[in-house]
């Protein structure tokens, strides 16, 4: 069976590839699509859903509820502001998997709270853009239960 996926990502994900390579690496994020796109294959119809914007986010993830099967989502620095994103995700009943490119817990104090991985089925941080391959596999399998 052929999955829908959104691979939604937040603010300054977009700067991918020029970001602080030395935490981000130097993949943009075209380039993680692209590598996707090639390990979805045949399972998954993958959409991807970038913006700096709050309210975008929150769009995105209702619309998800009816045209995806999951998400993998990077929220950037949301993941340590936002309960509007963690409603979201609490609201619309489809499986969500927490990314992160950087290995979150052993940077900044800041960064070490997520208002989201209580909601999400699981959190996927620190294997730079590898972490989006093991968010999307793990997602996949989670789906065929
Ligand atoms: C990030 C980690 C966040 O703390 C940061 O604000 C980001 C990127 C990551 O992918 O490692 O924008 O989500």
């Amino acid at each position: 069976m052929t999955r829908k996926i959104l691979i939604l990502n937040g603010p300054n994900l977009n700067l991918l590839g020029t970001r602080e390579p030395e935490v981000y690496g130097t993949a943009t994020l075209d380039d993680i699509v692209a590598g996707l796109v090639i390990t979805a294959g045949e399972r998954a119809e993958l959409r991807h859903v970038q913006s700096n914007n709050e309210g975008e986010l929150i769009e995105a993830i209702h619309q998800a509820r009816d045209t995806s099967d999951g998400i993998v989502f990077n929220p950037g620095a949301f993941t340590h502001t936002s309960i509007a994103l963690r409603d979201a995700v609490s609201g619309v009943e489809i499986p969500v998997v927490e990314t992160h490119l950087s290995n979150v817990h052993a940077r900044e104090e800041f960064r070490h709270t997520s208002y989201l991985t209580a909601v999400c089925v699981g959190v996927v941080a620190g294997f730079g853009a590898n972490s989006y391959t093991l968010a999307l596999e793990a997602l996949l399998a989670h789906l065929d239960g």
